[in-house]
């Protein structure tokens, strides 16, 4: 048996990337190892989207190089995911020990490229967008699943083109995978005790493997016998259509839970942004939003100190956080990426500027956190048990808002919804105790 470590950064869709490639390598012999040292093969599934991000593969390779060389260079080094997309032979460059760079549109062919790998002693690069289709081919590979919830790729790429991002240049133009695949992967996983599936897309909004669009298939899933509950990230305003809105109105499987990013509340930064829409627009949409299912938790990204930000334009961000209130937000000093337009801008703003106003933002984020979490002592919320808590006789799981649950019970509750009466609240997490057990 050989050994596989593949390490994930980034995004929920490398997290599924990671599987389906430990899933092409399984048939090859590889089991998988957690410890890098024991390895034969070492993958590392990286993210190109700040700097910060890609920097960690680099000193990650540095560790990787001495495990390599105690080996007596018996190890397959590769890189794989965006990083590898958008730097290709650089990282060889940067990094010799590397055997093996390949993009996310090369998965299926794995085996072949391993091959390649292994006959010569040249690195190898892939990064080519092939033609056929990578999820079909990998869908042939899949192993059991563990767990009772699951990501699902629908959708990969992206068309949108914000000024300061890489995503479309590292995972291609949008493609949709068509329903039917999708359908009968869903019910693969409700087939192996899996009761919520998180759809996965850059834009998955935008799918259109279904004639009715996301809204359709959301539909046609939420019909597979064992899947309790259906989310779906992440979504871009532009295509947030009036059916996927009322999909949120009628179908009660599908969380009421939206990560809808808007990056920043100034028109004017928007419109440097490519964003595509107005504070106002977004606005709109999250009115529309609320009141199709009052209630909904909503979150966002931000990024603060895009080039030429001002102070008010800032103060606009701030003024549209307060106005929608999230229930959680992630948000980010803007980072220049290469070959991106907004990186070549010569207005960036200085540094301490940038992360005073990232703490000001997060401050505010993290107090609507507090406060939506406090907001939620005392009610009454169906919770879908995931797995044992820390503590003995403890279990834990998620509220339709994707907030940690713990309660007492035991693992014969695992896969089921519990109706939890909520009556503490920790830092990222509730507590509470069940009224009685049912789906
Ligand atoms: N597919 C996702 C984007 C993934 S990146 C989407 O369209 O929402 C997640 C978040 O990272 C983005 O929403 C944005 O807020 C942030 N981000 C992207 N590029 C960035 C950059 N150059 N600097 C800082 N943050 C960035
Ligand atoms: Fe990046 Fe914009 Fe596409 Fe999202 S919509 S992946 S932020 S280019
Ligand atoms: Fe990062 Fe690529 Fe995801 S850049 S955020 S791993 S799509």
């Amino acid at each position: 048996m050989k050994k596989v470590y593949v390490k994930t950064y980034g995004c929920q869709m490398n997290v599924y990337d990671s599987q389906r490639m430990r899933d092409v390598l399984a048939p090859l012999g590889y089991a998988e190892t957690a410890a890098p040292e024991d390895a034969d093969l070492v993958i590392l599934n990286t993210c190109h989207i700040r700097e910060k991000a890609a920097e960690k593969v680099y000193s990650e390779l540095g560790l990787i190089r001495r495990m390599k060389e105690a080996k007596g260079g018996n190890m397959i080094v590769a890189v794989a995911g965006c990083v590898a997309q958008a730097e290709g032979e650089e990282i060889v460059r940067r990094a010799p020990a590397v055997d093996l760079v390949f993009g996310p549109q090369t998965y299926h062919r794995l085996p072949q490229i391993l091959a390649k790998a292994e006959s010569t002693s040249r690195a190898v690069v892939e990064t080519e967008f092939p033609a056929e289709d990578k999820f079909e081919r990998l869908d042939a590979a899949k192993s059991p699943v563990r767990g009772v919830t699951a990501f699902l790729t629908v959708q990969e790429g992206c068309d949108k083109f914000c000024t300061f991002c890489v995503v479309p240049y590292t995972r291609g133009a949008e493609f949709s995978r068509p329903a039917a695949q999708v359908v009968a992967e869903a019910q693969r996983l409700a087939a192996q005790g899996v009761r919520e599936v998180t759809l996965l897309g850059q834009n998955v909004n935008a799918y259109h493997g279904h004639e009715k669009g996301l809204a359709g298939l959301v539909a046609q899933l939420s019909r597979i016998v064992g899947i309790e509950r259906i989310r779906y990230m992440t979504s871009h305003p532009r295509d947030m259509d009036d059916a996927l809105i009322g999909a949120h109105a009628e179908n009660h499987k599908l969380m009421p839970y939206l990560h809808l990013p808007v990056q920043a509340g100034s028109d004017r930064v928007l419109k440097a942004m490519n964003r595509g829409h107005t504070a106002a627009h977004y606005l709109r949409l999250i009115e529309k939003i609320r009141k199709a299912r009052p209630g909904i938790a909503l979150s966002g990204d931000f990024i603060v100190g895009f080039p030429g930000e001002t102070e008010a334009d800032f103060e606009a961000t701030l003024a549209l956080v307060t106005e929608v209130e999230y229930a959680s937000a992630f948000s980010f000093r803007y980072s220049p990426r290469p070959g991106t337009p907004a990186a070549e801008a010569q207005n960036q703003v200085p540094e301490p500027e940038a992360m005073d106003r990232l703490y000001r933002l997060q401050a505010l984020i993290h107090a609507q956190q507090t406060a939506f979490n406090a907001r939620c002592v005392g009610q009454t919320l169906p919770v879908l048990i995931e797995k044992p808590g820390r503590d003995p006789g403890q279990m834990v799981g998620k509220s339709p808002y994707l907030q940690a649950v713990h309660l007492t019970g035991g693992s014969s509750l695992i896969g089921t919804i519990v109706r939890a009466h909520i009556d503490g609240v920790g830092r990222n997490s509730l507590s509470g105790h069940s009224h009685h057990v049912g789906h």
